[in-house]
């Protein structure tokens, strides 16, 4: 660092992600019980603008946060938890006075994910002070592979989101250089069709989830079925990887739809039990199927650990597909709210 500066802002662009095989149960910190791959998205994302001053006097972290505008105590606790973690390596950090403005761009409400976006947004931030402070993460790829291994640590979905497309977290039979500790852009073909994927996010509850995900996965260290779903996921993975590069669009249905109500299944049969499907979001699976049936569409769901459903189907359909989705899902949606969104390239430096 240039010993005059004493000040500076840092800003990303960072997006959500949905999984296909879902990551589920730990087998260790933050280390996946089973590898996920996941489509990348473009218009949920979250900005993250992180200014940073010197500060007289280097002792404790010194951190404030806004969300949307607001100071947000929940949230600063959230970041300055994980940021303590990081203090040994990065030393500089409690030298500094940071501040943190946080702005998603879905409604908080909206029942999408927020801990990717974020926590992906807040560790490629941390990559950009490393780099100003420390000068080691000058190379594009290092800077990234940094950025998924931080984001793992605060949230292991976020690991998926510092790149764009298609992207697997895990340790994966016969992929090279696939790691449970960094996720990485899908190393294996993927058919064109794959890269213009819709998402179509029926909002059936706008509620925020009773059971967080972090107390989820815990669910999963005494599940009867654990041993099964781990060999069902990572023979999902490889059936799925195939699919993707041949174009397969129905087995890649198949699996995605399995692993979403193998998800919901898991979570039904945890102890204690979590059921976050909804009427709606049975209702809108049974009608998609029924649809699919008439119209022979490639056209499939999965669902995030709540209880509305993403609807995932190619571009040359889109067409057809939203016309049904107004026509005959938007009423089940919480105020007829739904949320159209496609595959994106990852994230963006804004300053
Ligand atoms: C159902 O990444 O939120 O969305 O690592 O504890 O922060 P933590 O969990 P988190 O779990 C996401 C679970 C999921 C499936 C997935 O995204 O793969």
């Amino acid at each position: 660092m240039n010993n005059n500066t004493q000040q500076g802002i840092v800003k990303w662009q960072s997006p959500a992600n949905i999984a296909l095989i879902k990551y589920w149960g730990k087998a260790g910190h933050q280390i996946p019980a089973n590898p996920s791959v996941s489509f990348t998205l473009n218009n949920a994302h979250t900005e993250m603008e992180l200014q940073w001053e010197v500060k007289p006097e280097s002792n404790e972290l010194d951190i404030t946060f806004f969300f949307e505008g607001k100071e947000n105590l929940k949230f600063r606790q959230k970041i300055a938890d994980f940021l303590q973690t990081r203090v040994v390596q990065y030393p500089f950090l409690k030298t500094l006075k940071i501040t943190i403005h946080s702005e998603n761009s879905f409604p908080h409400s909206a029942g999408i994910a927020s801990s990717a976006s974020s926590m992906s947004a807040l560790a490629l931030c941390l990559c950009s002070l490393e780099n100003i402070f420390l000068n080691t993460l000058n190379d594009e790829s290092n800077f990234f592979h940094k950025a998924s291994f931080l984001s793992r640590l605060a949230s292991g979905s976020a690991s998926r989101s510092v790149y764009g497309g298609l992207v697997t977290w895990g340790k994966i039979d016969g992929l090279e250089n696939s790691s449970d500790e960094v996720a990485a852009t899908l190393q294996a073909p993927t058919h064109d069709i794959f890269k213009t994927y819709q998402d179509a996010v029926m909002v059936v509850s706008r509620s925020e989830k009773a059971t967080s995900s972090r107390a989820g996965h815990a669910l999963m260290d005494a599940h009867p079925f654990k041993e099964a779903r781990y060999t069902q996921a990572r023979s999902n993975m490889q059936a799925l990887i195939k699919a993707i590069a041949e174009g397969d669009t129905n087995t890649f249905g198949r699996i995605t739809e399995e692993e979403a109500l193998t998800l919901h299944g898991l979570m039904m049969t945890s102890e204690p039990s979590v059921l976050l499907l909804l009427g709606n979001s049975l209702e809108i699976i049974h009608k998609l199927r029924t649809f699919r049936n008439e119209k022979r569409l490639p056209i499939c769901f999965t669902i995030d650990a709540g209880p509305n459903i993403h609807i995932l189907y190619p571009a040359e359909v889109k067409k057809e597909v939203d016309s049904f989705i107004v026509a005959e899902l938007a009423q089940l949606c919480e105020s007829k709210y739904w949320i159209a969104d496609h595959v994106g390239n990852g994230p963006k430096r804004l300053k």
